[in-house]
């Protein structure tokens, strides 16, 4: 699975980190996160808010632009080795500079140099989905739209809402995807994860995003499921990390094949891969044991994902070429 070309819309930056990165960059900074890893050095946690500290703490290591730099070049080389020619990563002002323009501006550009470097190398392609975390409030999130508008450009393409989907509802959040939107950024919200059909409703309604992140438990509601079809609202789903937080017991069980063979525009991604044990060539390999998926499926799935991906005319047909997917190319 590792040589099929691929493309990946769902990734957090910090989420993407090897624990290795993280935990030179704490003995470096002398900086203390006992509790963040196990006896083995993986990322340990209990459950899906539990994640969320660990999340964090391992974060809190990452000070300046140049960490971020550092992990830009640490995760890309992850994604060339997993064969992903695209990718799309979410990047929080909250941790990078606490929503302030002006830091803001330093980080994406420490990482938009580091990214264009490797993408100039022929290496893989990266763009920034600024996110918002919703257990952080609307008032954080205003800040962080208005720090995606700012920085909107080659690098920064799209704005989203990720964190703990319990807190709050979409529509606290739309005065921020509102101005994302009128900035002309791309608009992706987490939803359907924790929270049910409703949530995916209203991430659509509220927040009239092109993406939902996650997604899944749109399957609880088949009207639901049809309606997205219908409206070609991309899933940005990632069946091991649904996995590995419990959402369901085991792959054969997950509902991305049920959500892909009513017509939804599904797509696959890893969401924090070290923290689920993941790699995005395993995501290929469970799903071709667990639904028999073969090359031309991921071809399909590609495909889908460079058209919904937020970036420029000219970015999109050079991902349709790695994939072999351009037009007058073989399917
Ligand atoms: N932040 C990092 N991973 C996340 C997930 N799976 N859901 C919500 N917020 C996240
Ligand atoms: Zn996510």
């Amino acid at each position: 699975m590792k040589s099929i070309p691929k493309t990946e819309l769902h990734l957090h930056l910090e989420g993407a980190a090897p624990p290795a990165f993280i935990a030179g960059l704490a003995k470096e900074k002398h900086a203390d996160i006992s509790g963040v890893f196990d006896e083995r050095g993986h990322y340990a946690y209990d459950d899906f808010p539990h994640f969320l500290q660990v999340y964090e703490a391992a974060t809190s290591v990452l000070k300046t632009p140049e960490d971020y730099a550092r992990l830009v070049t640490a995760v890309t080389a992850e994604l060339a080795e997993q064969g992903v020619v695209y990718a799309e990563t979410f990047l929080s002002p909250d941790f990078c500079g606490g929503g302030d323009v002006s830091a803001w501006r330093d980080y994406v550009a420490a990482m938009q140099e580091a990214a264009l470097a490797v993408e100039a190398q022929g290496g893989p392609i990266l763009r920034g989905v600024v996110t918002c975390i919703r257990h952080f409030g609307p008032e954080k999130a205003k800040r962080a739209a208005l720090c995606a508008a700012e920085t909107m450009g080659d690098f920064v393409t799209g704005y989203g809402i990720a964190g703990n989907e319990m807190m709050g509802r979409p529509k606290d959040f739309a005065w921020s995807f509102d101005l994302a939107r009128e900035a002309g950024l791309g608009l992706t919200a987490h939803a359907g994860e924790w929270g049910g059909p409703v949530s995916v409703k209203e991430a659509v309604e509220d927040l009239r995003v092109s993406r939902i992140g996650h997604g899944v438990r749109a399957i609880e509601d088949l009207a639901l499921v049809d309606r997205l079809a219908e409206d070609g609202i991309v899933l940005e789903v990632c069946p091991g990390s649904n996995i590995a937080l419990g959402l369901y017991p085991k792959w054969d069980r997950h509902p991305v094949c049920q959500l892909w063979e009513r017509g939804v525009k599904v797509t696959v991604s890893t969401d924090d891969p070290p923290f689920f044990h993941t790699t995005l060539s395993g995501e290929y390999e469970q799903l071709n044991r667990a639904f028999g998926w073969d090359e031309e499926v991921f071809a399909g799935l590609n495909r889908v994902a460079a058209e919904a991906a937020f970036c420029d005319a000219a970015t999109r047909e050079r991902v349709l070429e790695r994939l072999g997917a351009a037009a007058g190319q073989a399917a």
